[in-house]
């Protein structure tokens, strides 16, 4: 099937210490990072942006990095993350009108990046379908977006069997929020093939092995 991949968030570690807990991650087998980025409008915190982002690059040079973009004008910043070295730039639907889509999608792939469309726990999954062919990744979030270390809902995993069922090869599904050693293996079952896992691997004793039986589960 396709290729489980593992891709830490890094909103709960050390931000003052980014390179060093990114390459920590990395260096325990992590496939790719997972960069959280909040405007205080689009959720009610602050996080990183395209500055941090470049100076992570230059740190980090050949990595995949998935910018998942928590902000409230997804079509002010594609430039910018690309400039940044961003590979992936996830935005969310509810962040926009129907009108802007097709144009925020093009300026994404305009500059080489991948598209990641993502979805809030409370929005349906059926309003991916008409952009399933210009997209690459559809995130499902698995807890409300904003914070790190919230309780996974289960119940977002009925959207992740349907999206499986119905569009069985290449689009690529990414989970988000709340994803451990347990909840790892829901998604996996349920056909997610990226997983985002942050304060889970953050706080591991044995990250190395953590990420690799993650990953075990998807490839399964
Ligand atoms: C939530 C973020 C997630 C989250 C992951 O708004 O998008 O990436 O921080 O962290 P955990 O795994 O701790 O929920
Ligand atoms: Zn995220």
């Amino acid at each position: 099937g396709i290729k489980g991949i593992i891709g830490p968030s890094i909103l709960n570690a050390d931000l003052s210490k980014l390179t060093d807990e990114s390459r920590r991650l990395l260096d325990a087998g992590a496939d790719y990072l997972h960069l959280d980025v909040m405007d205080g409008h689009f959720v009610p915190n602050l996080t990183i942006g395209h500055p941090v982002i470049k100076c992570l690059r230059k740190n980090i040079p050949k990595v995949y990095f998935d910018a998942h973009m928590m902000v409230a004008k997804p079509e002010q910043w594609i430039e910018e993350m690309a400039g940044a070295g961003v590979n992936q730039y996830t935005f969310h639907i509810e962040s926009t009108t129907k009108e802007s889509m097709p144009e925020i999608i093009r300026k994404i792939k305009e500059v080489d990046m991948k598209v990641g469309l993502g979805i809030k726990p409370k929005t349906d999954i059926s309003v991916v379908e008409e952009y399933i062919n210009d997209i690459d990744v559809v995130l499902i979030m698995t807890v409300e977006p904003g914070f790190g270390g919230q309780k996974f809902m289960g119940d977002m995993m009925e959207k992740v069997r349907w999206l499986r069922k119905t569009y069985p090869q290449l689009l690529h599904i990414e989970v988000d929020g709340g994803v451990n050693m347990k909840t790892s293996d829901d998604c996996a079952q349920a056909g997610a093939n990226m997983i985002v896992s942050g304060s889970a691997l953050i706080d591991s004793k044995q990250p190395d092995k953590d990420i690799e039986q993650m990953r075990n589960l998807i490839d399964e």
